[in-house]
Formats: C-alpha cells, sequence, structure tokens
C-alpha cells in the first residue's frame, strides 16, 4: 500500500464516519410531527392505495348507478333475527338485547311516534288533530315502567309542571291577599306563562270539548298519544307578534327520553291525576288502614 492510498482510505472512511451518523440521525429524527399535505414518499406501495367507491356515491360501473348494492331479495339482516330471550333461561341481559333491538329498529308507529292506527307518519303533526293520537298506551305498563316513569318524570318534566303534575306559575294567596309562587322551581318563573297543571280536566284520560254544535268532542290534550308527543316534541307555540316565527313553549326532550320512557313518563303522569281523584274505595282493602291511620284529624271516614 502507497502512503497516497493509505490517506485516500483514511479520508473515505472519516468521511463515512461523519456521514453515515448523520444520514441515520436524519432518518430516524427527521420529518417527526410534521405535518403536511402532500401525500407521503413511499418507498414500497403495498396496499395502501387501491381504487374505491365511496359510500352513497355515484357510479357508471352498475346500471341502476349507485355504488351500494342492494341486498339480495329475501335476505334477513343479521340484526332483525327477532332473539327469544327464552332460549338464554336466567340471563337477564337475552331481555334486554331483545328490547334495546326493538328500539333501535323502531318499528311500529304507535309505540315509537304515539300515532294511531291507519295514520301515515309522514303526514302526522299537520295539524295535530285528537284523532291521530294512541288513546291509551300502546305497550304493556307493569311496575317497573311506572317506576323508570317516575323517575325520568321527576328528572325532567317536574322543575316545571312540578313533582305532583299542578303545574307552576304565580297566584293570589286567599288568606294573604299577596302573589305567590307555586309549582315546579322553574314553572314558577317560566318565561312564557303559567306551566298547566294535569289535573285540569282538558288532561283526563277520554277528555272531551263542546264544540260549536253543543256535541262533545274528543280533545288531543286528553290522548296518551299526545302526551308523548308532547314529550318528544315540546310545545310550539305562536311568537310575539304574528309575524314573528313560531316559539318553544315548552322544550322537547327527545335527546333524553326513549320511547319506552316517554311512555312510563305517560303512565305516570295518569298515576299523579288519578292520585288526585282517587278515594279510599280505589285503594286495596290492605292498604285502607294504613292510609286512614295517616290521614289527619278525619277520624277514619272515606
Ligand atoms: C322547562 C319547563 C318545562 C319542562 C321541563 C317540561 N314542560 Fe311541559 N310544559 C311547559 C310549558 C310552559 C307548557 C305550556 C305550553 C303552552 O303554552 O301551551 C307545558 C305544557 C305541557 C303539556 C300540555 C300541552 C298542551 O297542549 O296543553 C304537556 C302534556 C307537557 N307539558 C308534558 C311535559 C312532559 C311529559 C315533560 C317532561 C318530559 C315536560 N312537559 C317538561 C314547560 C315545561
Amino acid at each position: 500500500m502507497t502512503r497516497k492510498t493509505t490517506i485516500k482510505t483514511r479520508l473515505t472512511s472519516a468521511v463515512l464516519a461523519g456521514i453515515l451518523p448523520a444520514i441515520a440521525l436524519a432518518a430516524l429524527t427527521g420529518c417527526r410531527g410534521e405535518r403536511s399535505r402532500k401525500p407521503p414518499r413511499e418507498l414500497l406501495v403495498d396496499m395502501d392505495d387501491q381504487p374505491r367507491w365511496n359510500p352513497q356515491t355515484k357510479s357508471k360501473f352498475f346500471a341502476d348507478g349507485r355504488t351500494m348494492r342492494q341486498p339480495v331479495t329475501g335476505t334477513v339482516p343479521y340484526g332483525r333475527r327477532v332473539a327469544n330471550p327464552d332460549d338464554y333461561p336466567g340471563q337477564e341481559w337475552a331481555g334486554f338485547v331483545e328490547t334495546e333491538r326493538a328500539s333501535l329498529l323502531k318499528e311500529g308507529a304507535a309505540e315509537f311516534l304515539g300515532l294511531a292506527e291507519g295514520v301515515d307518519p309522514a303526514k302526522a303533526w299537520a295539524n295535530l288533530d285528537p284523532a291521530i293520537f294512541v288513546d291509551r298506551i300502546p305497550i304493556e305498563v307493569t311496575p317497573a315502567l311506572l317506576a323508570r316513569g317516575q323517575e325520568r318524570f321527576n328528572i325532567y318534566c317536574s322543575a316545571c309542571h312540578g313533582y305532583q303534575g299542578e303545574g307552576g306559575g304565580k297566584r293570589r294567596n286567599e288568606a294573604t291577599q299577596l302573589a305567590e309562587e307555586y309549582g315546579g322551581m322553574v314553572g314558577r318563573r317560566w318565561s312564557t306563562g303559567a306551566v298547566p297543571t294535569f289535573h285540569d280536566p282538558k288532561y283526563q284520560p277520554g277528555a272531551t270539548e263542546k264544540n260549536a254544535a253543543g256535541d262533545d268532542v274528543l280533545v288531543r290534550t286528553g290522548r296518551d298519544g299526545y302526551i308523548f308527543y308532547v314529550a318528544m316534541h315540546g310545545v310550539l307555540g305562536p311568537g310575539p307578534s304574528p309575524a314573528d316565527p313560531p316559539v318553544n313553549k315548552m322544550p322537547s326532550y327527545a335527546h333524553a327520553l326513549s320511547a319506552r320512557d316517554a311512555w312510563g313518563i305517560v303512565a305516570y303522569i295518569r298515576a299523579l291525576q288519578l292520585s288526585q281523584r282517587a278515594t279510599l274505595a280505589d285503594v286495596p282493602d290492605d292498604q285502607r288502614d294504613i292510609l286512614r291511620a295517616q290521614r289527619p284529624g278525619t277520624g277514619g271516614g272515606e
């Protein structure tokens, strides 16, 4: 080896020793955390980019012009199989899955919209005619449903309507002749006027009103389906002047209630109504003595 070559070799090694780690360092640390709109440079593309269609878009490939295919006629989607809770004895989740499934599919205008049979949901809300609403709660009323309804009512409705459904607002106290607030904590100061009491005759089941000809006609406020509707849609009323758009006199609670919850609330409102006009005769035999003992100063009368 000549001296010249030795120097050359040394130089090359020095350069390599300096440059290689620098490249490695740049490769390891470079481009970390930097955002770029440009597509990344890829040495091996693998299957990162493939031709595909976006859902719900057009395509000339198929005769019907859709990218998405329709299920083959007669296909039963997996989620529609009716699971039978009896197939899973002693397992509580099975019943729960079944009710959940029914709620997700939202089949049945009565249960999910409160509509009477044969009413077209697409046209239903045009004039809120009493006949479009179901008369009675379309699902089975059980103690569990009632308990759920009581809980949901106390959470979502009582603030304005009061725990007994007595409404809220201001009235004159006969004894002191002073104005006093009554009812729900929010309802007593609600900006659009008094919150109605559910013990008003027009909210009783099957409530009627005299029409212009003097005949009794059903009013919507007495129908279970209407109370369900109000829980889910709120109350829309005229704005401050005829030129103004309608305003929400009561907000909707659809964000917070499932259909079952709303029927539970309807059932509970019916129970509250009953509680205000029931007599001792409505109470089961074995409970009467307990109630008699609780009533102050009545001497146990009916
Ligand atoms: C923030 C206050 C507020 C809450 C909470 C509230 N309401 Fe109301 N509700 C009102 C007011 C105010 C009215 C009267 C609207 C009007 O001017 O007709 C009303 C009216 C009603 C009516 C009668 C509608 C009619 O056409 O006469 C029903 C039924 C009703 N509410 C049910 C419910 C139910 C069920 C809940 C709970 C899910 C609830 N409300 C929660 C304020 C409230």
